[in-house]
């Protein structure tokens, strides 16, 4: 072969590589959450796309929209089945337009604390939920923690006497708004990223959220007496489109739960450290009164609250509530 020949079989063979080895653009996968980066979600959220990018980049790229950026968390759950978004973790309150089981997470007091929960997440009925609304295009890969959360209030309080006639920002679920209705309160459903303001401008008076999000949202401009009362519980699921996990390669869908099961894992551990620092930094505060009930106060909190759970039977299913209710009795 002349030297032009093989330089022109060399240059073809040189184009026919790179033409094989320059893949389609990788596919940009949206993550969207509600809260700030350097929060339980936001920090899972970093995780995991960093370990897809390491070892999948040729294929996907993670964009992540924190500080409901793209959108809030009601939407995401519609978002989801459309396939506008690839994941999201939306509290386990925001479900309600697709299921009635997942409001056992919003009973009062029904969690003695995050251990409960994990427990109740790795039993049989958490397990099954998880994936119980494939079928209409949510599929769930994980519960990612937050923790307990706290009532914060404009004015002092002490019983739940002192809740009646203060208005209380919720998340959008009938139980949560029944929750504060036993208090004689009254509940305001709104998206998280309003209720700072919201707090700031008197439309609502109180609210009730984890250290971490109290925290990390400035809460306490606005709430300068808080409850050490963990009545409920604040806890995500992860959620990708039913549709999109099930087109994925098996290789790349096994890495995926891989990443995801490492990336929960690690947001579970910030969740924890998070709580407990930032609910030190608030108690630091010479503006905040911290008030930790008696187990007597607690109780009658209690008292006030737990007909929810008959209340809720019908419609959760006896199962599941039992399910929950015997972590706290050990049976
Ligand atoms: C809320 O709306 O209070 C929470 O769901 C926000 C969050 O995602 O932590």
């Amino acid at each position: 072969m002349s030297v032009a020949a093989s330089l022109k079989s060399a240059l073809f063979t040189v184009l026919l590589c790179l033409s094989i080895g320059a893949h389609a653009e990788p596919q940009t996968l949206i993550f969207a959450h509600v809260v700030g980066e350097n929060t339980p979600k936001g920090k899972m959220a970093e995780m995991f796309k960093s370990m897809v990018e390491r070892r999948l980049g040729d294929h996907y790229r993670v964009d992540i929209y924190p500080n409901t950026q793209l959108m809030d968390d009601d939407e995401a759950p519609f978002a989801i089945p459309e396939g506008r978004i690839h994941f999201a973790a939306p509290a386990l309150s925001k479900f309600e337009q697709f299921t009635e089981r997942l409001k056992v997470y919003d009973l009062p007091f029904l969690f003695a604390n995050m251990g409960a929960v994990d427990e109740f997440q790795r039993g049989p009925i958490g397990q099954e939920l998880l994936t119980h609304m494939a079928g209409e295009g949510i599929y769930g890969l994980g519960y990612l923690h937050n923790g307990m959360k706290q009532l914060t209030l404009a004015t002092p309080f002490e019983r739940p006497e002192d809740m009646a006639g203060q208005r209380f920002r919720s998340m959008q679920s009938d139980v949560l708004v029944r929750q504060f209705e036993r208090l004689n309160a009254e509940a305001l459903p709104m998206a998280f990223s309003q209720v700072y303001q919201a707090l700031a401008d008197d439309v609502v008076q109180g609210q009730e959220n984890t250290w971490s999000n109290i925290y990390s949202q400035r809460f306490y401009d606005h709430q300068p007496y808080m409850m050490v009362s963990n009545h409920g519980v604040l806890d995500y699921m992860v959620i990708t489109p039913t549709e999109f996990w099930q087109s994925l390669p098996e290789d790349h869908r096994f890495f995926f739960e891989y990443a995801m099961d490492m990336s929960i894992k690690y947001g579970n551990a910030v969740a924890l450290a998070k709580n407990t620092n930032d609910r030190i930094e608030i108690e630091r505060m010479s503006n905040v009164t911290v008030m930790v009930p008696t187990e007597e106060q607690l109780r009658r909190w209690q008292q006030v609250m737990e007909p929810l759970w008959n209340e809720y039977e019908a419609i959760i299913g006896k199962e599941v509530i039992d399910a929950a209710r015997a972590l706290q009795s050990g049976i």
